[in-house]
């Protein structure tokens, strides 16, 4: 299988503090990594450097074999790679369907005006409903972002950086400060529209086992900064010690994927 994403030796420091330690990974076409690891563990921080936001301290990062250390997220966008944030990162004013025009047009050469080709481009309005739609958010395409609930800013966040079509997509906590009986379907809708815009990748944070359990086919536990396991579900979820210490006591059996 092809390699998108690798990491050879990265390390992260932030001050004193070393956030990521010798972390080495590979990504291959086809996957979906579930980073799971408890709070604080470096999660965000290693999304963060394999997107080109964070420079590593050390190490390599590189997509499709190309150097993209600190290189920052419009650059990697157009080189097909897109993210949705842990907290969301949306303008309130904008409304949802500004929001994801501005993806919408980014990625096509419709010219630089977001606003007025949202306005006057029948087939930008057009995609902006239809990617809109995938995410349940098509009756609300002229509300402010600002009066959405929780789940919908992040499905708007998440529905943005599928707009932008990425190769790869990674996800730092999708369903965090959604109600849990919606946490499913929120996964459901995003690996169809993953499928269905092409996605050859996703990475997945995620602190739901259940969601991982269900969705992933392999998982990268991360502790204190260091890879402690990387894993297919069925190996990871047959060592209960190595839940614990992510997830901090014992799970559940869990029903694991076998594709
Ligand atoms: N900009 C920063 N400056 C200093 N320390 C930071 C910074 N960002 C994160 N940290 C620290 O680095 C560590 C790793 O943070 P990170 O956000 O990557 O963890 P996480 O695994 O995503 O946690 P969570 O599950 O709570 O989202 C934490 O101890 C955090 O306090
Ligand atoms: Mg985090």
């Amino acid at each position: 299988m092809k390699t998108l994403i690798e990491t050879v030796g990265v390390t992260k420091h932030y001050g004193d503090y070393v956030a990521l330690n010798d972390v080495t990974l590979k990504v291959d076409e086809g996957e979906m990594v579930a980073i799971v690891g408890p709070n604080g563990a470096g999660k965000t921080t290693l999304v963060n450097v394999l997107t080109g936001l964070l420079k590593p301290t050390a190490g390599l990062v590189r997509f499709k074999g190309d150097d993209i250390a600190g290189i920052g997220p419009v650059k990697l966008a157009k080189r097909g790679m897109a993210r949705a944030f842990q907290l969301v990162h949306i303008f309130p004013e904008m409304t949802v369907a500004e929001t994801i025009g501005v993806a919408v047009i980014s990625q096509t050469s419709r010219g630089l005006d977001c606003f007025s080709s949202l306005a006057s481009d029948g087939s930008v309005r057009e995609e902006v409903r239809e990617f809109a739609a995938i995410f349940g958010l098509d009756d609300k395409l002229d509300t402010p972002s600002r009066l959405l609930s929780q789940g919908e800013k992040k499905l708007l966040d998440i529905a943005s950086a599928f707009a932008l079509v990425p190769e790869v997509i990674l996800l730092d906590e999708p369903t965090s400060g959604v109600a849990s009986g919606d946490k499913h379907g929120i996964m459901k809708t995003l690996m169809d529209a993953a499928k269905r815009a092409g996605v050859k990748a996703i990475i997945l944070v995620e602190h739901d086992m259940d969601l991982v359990a269900e969705y992933s086919t392999r998982i990268v536990a991360i502790q204190a900064g260091r890879v402690l396991a990387d894993r297919a579900p069925a190996e990871f979820f047959s060592d209960p010690e190595l839940i614990a210490a992510i997830v901090g006591k014992p799970v559940a059996r869990h029903a694991v994927r076998t594709v």
